[in-house]
């Protein structure tokens, strides 16, 4: 039965997804869906780890996976479920806790950067095991691979660390998950900073062929064209990244118009905003049919949580004994 290895992936719900995640990690989920036997996690107590505000967390959720069924994750396929509706985390959360020094846990820079770019002014204890929690996430699914970007390399190292540690204290359960680096062409955003939420500068998986378009007009291009025919640098100019990405047989047709200034910024804009509302139609029309049948996404969830939860069980029976705390 078992011949595919486990993928365990997992996003903080942070409401509705971007062109990012799109680029990121959800289509990379997708093109692993056959191969792997997969599990995606909605880490929404990792959500409280940096605000304990939880009014939004269940909106938020409901929202990321409309996004995440938009894209083509097939939950048949693949359990959906949230962290918080399996209580196994928690227990598993907290006997790894144990496995790990506060230290150790204090040096993750990963962790450092969160504080840094939050301003957090002290940190809690939650929030610095963090990689903690996903070290549970990821084991508690026996998970052997772990689909991330860079930046959370730390905390898959921290996850190997715990699982050995568990492994030779005890007996060996876990096998020791591997991060599977997504090579994802990064996405600036339309403002040329780092494409996120909270700067306001993402064009959202959810939006409309018009929104695209008023937001294209705000993109950034290269500050020497300034004039339409003035010729300009599709290497600096963000909407050509774009149009590599959504646009890529037009791509080279933009490079030699821009180059010379036959082809004006507006122009250039009104094609890649046309060009991404197409990549997204699919998915919006999905988004749509799932927004208008809440009670079937519940379902959807319900029954990912189901088999989740039947996973989670063995794992911890498996811990118990290894423990001899069965
Ligand atoms: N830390 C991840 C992020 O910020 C989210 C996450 C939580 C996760 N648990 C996980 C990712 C388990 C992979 C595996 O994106
Ligand atoms: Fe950028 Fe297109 Fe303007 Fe060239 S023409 S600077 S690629 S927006």
């Amino acid at each position: 039965m078992k011949s595919k290895k486990t993928i365990l992936s997992g996003m903080r719900p942070t409401g509705k997804l971007h062109l990012g995640h799109l680029v990121g990690a959800l289509e990379n989920w997708v093109a692993l869906q056959g191969e792997y036997d997969n599990y995606h996690l909605i880490a929404d107590y990792h959500a409280l780890t940096t605000n304990p505000d939880s009014s939004k967390i269940g909106e938020n959720s409901f929202e990321m996976l409309l996004d995440w069924l938009a894209a083509g994750i097939d939950p048949a396929l693949s359990p959906v479920f949230r962290q918080s509706q399996i209580k196994e985390h928690t227990e598993l959360h907290l006997i790894l806790s144990m496995l790990i020094t506060a230290a150790r846990l204090e040096r993750n820079p990963a962790v450092k950067e969160q504080v840094r770019d939050l301003e957090i002014e002290s940190v809690t204890y939650g929030h610095l095991g963090y990689p903690v929690l996903q070290a549970a996430d990821i084991l508690l699914y026996r998970g052997e691979l772990v689909p991330v970007g860079e930046d959370q390399l730390p905390h898959v190292e921290i996850a190997r660390e715990i699982a050995r540690r568990f492994n030779t204290q005890y007996s060996p359960v876990f096998p020791e998950p591997e991060a599977k680096l997504t090579h994802f062409p990064r996405l600036p955003g339309l403002d040329g900073r780092r494409m996120s939420k909270s700067i306001g500068n993402t064009i959202l998986l959810s939006d409309s062929p018009a929104e695209i378009a008023r937001k294209m007009k705000t993109a950034v291009t290269d500050p020497q064209k300034v004039r339409r025919n003035d010729p300009g640098r599709p290497e600096i100019c963000l909407v050509y990244s774009y149009h590599t990405k959504f646009n890529a047989p037009g791509a080279p047709a933009v490079e030699t118009g821009c180059r010379s200034g036959a082809l004006g910024c507006v122009e250039c804009k009104q094609r890649i905003a046309s060009a991404v509302a197409d990549h997204l139609a699919p998915l919006r029309e999905k988004r749509e049919h799932f927004a208008a049948r809440p009670e079937e996404v519940r379902q959807i969830l319900a029954s990912g949580e189901e088999r989740a939860r039947a996973r989670a069980r063995a794992t911890m029976e498996q811990v118990r004994a290894a423990m001899h705390m069965g």
